[in-house]
């Protein structure tokens, strides 16, 4: 077994740490109160490979491993969740889906502009309706001999207004169940597609997230992806991978506000010591620090299961429901640790608290995580 990263590791954390430090800190504040989405911030991270880091380069992508997407997804997360998450998405819920099971078509138009920044995917699974209950799917793919009608609504949709390129899931046959649903690459500009309400959120706050709506669309038979009737495990195979990136944004988000709390007892003075000189400071700092180890040794054991092909459903489950209760505990003592100032913005650790909460919600919930893992485990 061995502990070390290799030289490329270090050296694509090292890029997103710089990345993350030269460009995304500035303006993290005010896009966090406007709610603005980091475009130009994100445009950056597809010309630095952030935006497809494991595709094949064949299709403009990194050629890098899943080690490689944790370390650049903590360094990123550590500064600005709202960037990281667009990143996470793009990456592990459309590219790779779409590079595994995708025709070389489909390949060529939608995961080489998508996996080089130029543009920005989209995934399409929660409903008003059927959120952690995924197969109760409420969209229609109606099966038109040429095309599929598409109609239905999508709610928080990560990316929603700022995307391109869409994946939706939709059901075609509900006689079949969870065996009828399909997959289908929507483009923003077919007709019929209406972007939605804006959510005004509690964390993630420059994520752009939308309500979609699809109004009979034609979508073409040929951007189906895979066989009639793969959508559900198409989304279920995705999401194995994507909650290995948001499990590392976790990791960031606690990485973040620790390192923040460390720095500001280190100069802070009471009872005429720095505090962290106080052992009630210590504890919280010792606490934190072995909290964040745990969650980033599941992360990378989680990534390195995945580069190895082997099955990681269940580490991924366990490294999202750990590392997100882990930002959670994290981000709250780090506060604690700052007193007054860390109730204010200038700060950064209360926007990590309030980020922090999403990971224990998005991509399956902690209870759904349970639910994965307890599977695995009685298989
Ligand atoms: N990996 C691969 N396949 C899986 C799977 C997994 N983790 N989980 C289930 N499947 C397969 C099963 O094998 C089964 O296929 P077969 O019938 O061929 O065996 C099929 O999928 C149906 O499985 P279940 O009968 O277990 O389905 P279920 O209704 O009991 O639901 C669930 C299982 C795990 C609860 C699932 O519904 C689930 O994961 N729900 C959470 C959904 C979710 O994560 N939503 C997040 C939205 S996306 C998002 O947040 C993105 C963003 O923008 C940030």
């Amino acid at each position: 077994m061995n502990f070390e990263l290799t030289e490329e590791q270090l050296a694509v954390r090292d890029a997103a740490r710089d990345f993350a430090k030269n460009e995304l800190l500035a303006g993290v504040i005010e896009r966090d109160e406007k709610q603005q989405f980091p475009k130009e911030q994100v445009k950056m991270m597809g010309d630095l490979g952030f935006m497809g880091m494991m595709v094949d380069t064949q299709y403009n992508g990194g050629g890098m491993d899943t080690v490689s997407y944790v370390l650049a997804m903590e360094e990123l997360s550590k500064i600005d969740a709202s960037a990281s998450v667009c990143m996470s998405v793009n990456n592990s819920l459309v590219c790779w889906g779409l590079e595994k099971f995708g025709t070389e078509a489909q390949k060529e138009k939608y995961l080489k502009p998508l996996a080089s920044g130029e543009k920005i995917g989209a995934f399409c699974l929660s409903e008003p309706e059927a959120g952690s209950d995924a197969t109760s799917q409420k969209t229609t793919a109606e099966d038109k001999g040429e095309y599929y009608l598409l109609n239905g609504t999508k709610n928080w949709i990560t990316n929603g207004n700022s995307a391109s390129i869409y994946l939706v899931i939709a059901q075609t046959d509900r006689e079949k169940g969870h065996k009828g649903i399909n997959c289908l690459i929507v483009e923003r500009d077919m007709e019929g597609f209406v972007v939605g309400k804006k959510e005004d959120k509690l964390g993630i706050r420059g994520s752009d997230t939308h309500s979609l709506m699809f109004q009979d669309i034609k979508v073409p038979k040929e951007n189906r992806i895979g066989e009639d009737g793969f959508g559900f495990k198409f989304a279920m195979s995705t999401l194995n991978g994507g909650r290995i990136g948001i499990a590392a944004q976790a990791l960031g988000i606690a990485s973040g506000a620790y390192e923040l709390a460390l720095a500001y007892a280190k100069e802070r003075k009471a009872f005429g010591k720095p505090i962290c000189q106080h052992q009630a400071i210590q504890f919280k700092l010792a606490d934190m620090a072995t909290q964040i180890d745990a969650a980033r040794l599941l992360c990378l054991k989680a990534a390195r299961f995945k580069d190895l092909g082997r099955n990681f459903s269940k580490e991924s489950a366990m490294a999202k429901l750990y590392a997100s209760q882990v930002a959670m505990d994290v981000t709250i003592e780090a506060v604690q640790i700052h007193g007054g100032y860390g109730y204010v913005k200038e700060y950064h650790v209360e926007r990590l608290m309030r980020d922090a909460k999403i990971t224990q919600i998005y991509e399956g919930t902690s209870e759904i995580q349970k639910i994965v893992i307890s599977r695995e485990l009685l298989r």
